[in-house]
């Protein structure tokens, strides 16, 4: 029986996200289940990152990141924080945020260390604390406002506890946590000498006037805390593969380590294009992607209610949890291969953000419940509209079925 894979891969499933885009890519469907945009990045980031590969910057690059982008983000983040960050010490370049956050929860876990998650949450975090070799402990949230309580949080904490992810704003959820959320994460942490890992990738996608806050930046946090971002989303370049993380010197050290003989480094060419994105792009292109952001989530949410979902506007990221009352009796898998089936619009089952699968009121998968599935909305308008279209259709259809 030699030949057969390691015991840490047999748990983990195939992403229902990746699966779904596979089944919207065999039917033709308007692929909604993964974030990233139907449209292309700034015309000037293509055109730097041809001439990066023109000049020949196509070598491996500095393992812990290009210093250009370094200094870059450590100009960006600083000033964001109100800190100085040295960009020789506290910043490591990863193949995205995917690797930022493998990297360090790799870095700072040992095997039989429980890391704390809330759930719902983002799906690369729990297979990814098993490769560590840690234990998962979940802190539900519930909607219809998924808050953090620090009673519930406290509870999750152990003697073994080592850590604790927070995504912020949030995928699922589009939760952007309130400064008392992340005071109460903050006392946790202090309290039980916990590392804060926190994911911010959705940073500039902020709506009604919220403002992100960085949780490094609270009182007593920096030295605990590896905050992991990446330009995937905020420039357009799911592709790219262009993260960071941000962390005091212990911590980055043990990444860069974890880095090293895990990836080397992310692509070399896309590094300096990137550094020449943040030193150009002015403060009001992070606005914009607000405002525009703030727009389509309107335009989509008026289309997902006009067709009978039950939803929330979300506060920041770009996806939506919606109740499908008109695809009752089904599970969240069931209803979302029913979505392309019927209505030719992929979305992600929202029991694929969930770990236990306990029924109880506002878990998804509860039986008698509508379906919930996760919308992403960073598309071009069109396709939104065309959505809103189909979604429109299967609303007339559901209406037409009923009253014959
Ligand atoms: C919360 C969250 N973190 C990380 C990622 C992946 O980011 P990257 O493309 O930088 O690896 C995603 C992508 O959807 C995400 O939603």
């Amino acid at each position: 029986m030699a030949a057969q894979p390691a015991q840490r891969v047999r748990r983990f499933t195939e992403s229902v996200i990746r699966e779904m885009t596979r089944l919207a890519d065999e039917t033709g469907a308007v692929n909604l289940a993964q974030g990233f945009p139907d449209y292309d990045p700034p015309a000037k980031v293509l055109q730097w990152a041809q001439e990066a590969i023109a000049a020949g910057e196509n070598q491996y690059s500095v393992t812990w990141g290009d210093p250009r982008l370094r200094q870059a983000l450590a100009r960006k983040i600083g000033h964001t924080w109100g800190v100085e960050l040295d960009p020789d010490r506290d910043i490591t370049v990863t193949c995205g945020a995917t690797e930022g956050v493998a990297a360090s929860l790799l870095a700072v876990l040992n095997p039989g260390d429980e890391v704390v998650l809330l759930e719902p949450f983002y799906e690369n975090y729990v297979p990814v604390s098993h490769l560590a070799g840690a234990k998962t402990r979940f802190v539900r949230l519930t909607p219809p406002d998924y808050r953090i309580e620090e009673e519930a949080l406290r509870a999750a904490v152990s003697p073994r506890t080592r850590a604790l992810v927070v995504n912020t704003p949030t995928n699922p959820t589009g939760r952007v946590l309130s400064a008392g959320e992340l005071e109460a994460v903050r006392r946790v942490c202090l309290d039980h000498d916990l590392i804060l890992i926190t994911d911010e990738i959705y940073e500039h996608y902020v709506y009604d006037g919220r403002r992100h806050i960085p949780p490094a930046t609270l009182s007593g946090m920096a030295e605990r805390t590896i905050s992991v971002g990446g330009l995937s989303k905020t420039l357009s370049i799911t592709g790219w593969r262009i993260g960071y993380v941000v962390a005091p010197p212990p911590f980055s050290e043990a990444v860069r380590k974890v880095h090293d003989f895990l990836t080397v480094g992310a692509p070399a060419p896309l590094q300096v294009a990137a550094a020449r994105a943040l030193d150009s792009l002015p403060s009001s292109y992070y606005a914009g992607l607000a405002v525009t952001f703030q727009a389509k989530r309107d335009r989509f949410v008026k289309a997902l209610q006009e067709a009978g979902f039950r939803c929330r506007p979300p506060e920041g990221a770009y996806y939506v949890m919606a109740e499908a009352p008109m695809l009752a009796g089904l599970s969240d898998t069931e209803a979302a291969r029913e979505l392309i089936r019927r209505a030719g619009i992929a979305a992600v089952p929202g029991s694929s953000f969930y770990h236990t699968q306990a029924p109880d009121p506002g878990h998804p998968v509860r039986a008698g419940r509508a379906p919930v599935l996760r919308f992403a909305f960073c598309k071009r308008d069109e396709t939104l509209d065309e959505v809103g279209e189909r979604l429109q259709r299967l609303a007339a259809a559901k209406g037409a079925s009923a009253a014959g």
